[in-house]
């Protein structure tokens, strides 16, 4: 059993994070605004702030910490740069040296959107171009957790389940319309090595108990479109999958991102041993969440403000 700390419990990561870590480990979560009933105990603190992380690692007496809060969305970096690298740069590296000074591990969440997305299939050796704001902060960041602790596991990730406040995700995007009996659109230009959460967490748990360090790709080891995405998770629910039409993303997003980011699984099947799940094995266990009642389990670390 170790103690975790979870910083962004309130999100679609740190949530599941929270939720699953729990079930074997004593957990405390971290967000600006704290769930009302929340399963674990929770610290309500702004990380942006240098005051509201003095201290935090000691005082909580982790022994390993899930560091995945930040500005996650690409359009709010590209709005809020300033507030973006304060929280996903300097709060991180800072984490990241006070886990270093106690001896806790550290697990700073990074992501595919450090590569342009030009080509695909990228290895950990490959020079990061990032194309976006958001992609720029998570890079410096990368370098400045690893700069403050040599020890530290950066996870570059990308990842779907059941968030939260039940729309975070790729997942309940198409399943929230699939169940409205909505056409929706599904890009056919955009390909990701998304990972379904619960492997996600279940590995970076493995990770650390390896004392995996450095930069590790931890995504699925099966490419997708996100057209294809949907129509699995149609058939997989047993909506109609003629509801997902192709389209591209060029047409519809505001802040263009990368079309290819889907990373390579080598280093990752090695550390653990195993290789994370394909596409259709992701799915199927979102399904089976769903039924066992992860969504309501998930559900109860909305933060009080929005629940
Ligand atoms: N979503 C994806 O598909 C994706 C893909 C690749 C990588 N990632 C990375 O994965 C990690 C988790 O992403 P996510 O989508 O789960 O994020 P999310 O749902 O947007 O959640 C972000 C979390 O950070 C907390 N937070 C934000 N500002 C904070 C502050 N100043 N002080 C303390 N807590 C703060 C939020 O809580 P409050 O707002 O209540 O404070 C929330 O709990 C991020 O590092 C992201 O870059 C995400």
């Amino acid at each position: 059993m170790t103690n975790w700390l979870v910083t962004g419990a309130t999100g679609l990561l740190g949530g599941n994070a929270a939720l699953q870590l729990s079930s074997a480990h004593e957990v405390t979560g971290v967000s600006r605004s704290a769930p009302g009933k929340s399963p674990v105990p929770f610290i309500a603190t702004d990380i942006s702030q240098r005051a509201g992380r003095s201290g935090l690692i000691e005082r909580s007496g982790a022994r390993a910490v899930f560091h995945s809060a930040a500005i996650s969305s690409i359009e709010q970096c590209a709005d809020e740069p300033e507030l973006a690298w304060k929280l996903n740069v300097e709060a991180s590296a800072d984490l990241a040296a006070q886990a270093h000074i106690v001896g806790a591990a550290f697990v700073y969440i990074s992501t595919d959107a450090v590569f342009d997305g030009a080509r695909g299939s990228y290895t950990e050796q490959d020079r990061p171009s990032p194309a976006t704001e958001y992609g720029r902060t998570k890079l410096a960041g990368e370098r400045a957790v690893l700069n403050a602790n040599p020890n530290a596991l950066v996870a570059r990730v990308n990842f779907y389940g059941w968030s939260p406040n039940g729309h975070r995700s790729l997942a309940e995007f198409f399943y929230t319309r699939l169940a409205r009996g909505e056409m929706t659109n599904g890009f056919t230009d955009t390909i990701v090595s998304t990972l379904y959460v619960g492997r996600l967490v279940a590995a970076i748990e493995r990770l650390v108990d390896v004392r995996a360090k450095g930069i590790v790709n931890v995504v699925s080891s099966e490419s997708t479109s996100k057209f294809d995405f949907g129509r699995r998770l149609a058939t997989v629910f047993r909506f109609d999958p003629e509801l997902v039409q192709p389209a591209l993303s060029t047409d519809h997003l505001a802040v263009k991102r990368g079309s290819r980011l889907d990373l390579d699984t080598t280093l990752v099947t090695k550390l653990l041993g195993y290789a994370p799940a394909g596409q259709q094995e992701g799915i199927a266990e979102l399904a089976t969440d769903f039924t066992a009642g992860r969504t309501q389990a998930v559900s109860a670390f909305t933060p009080e403000k929005e629940a």
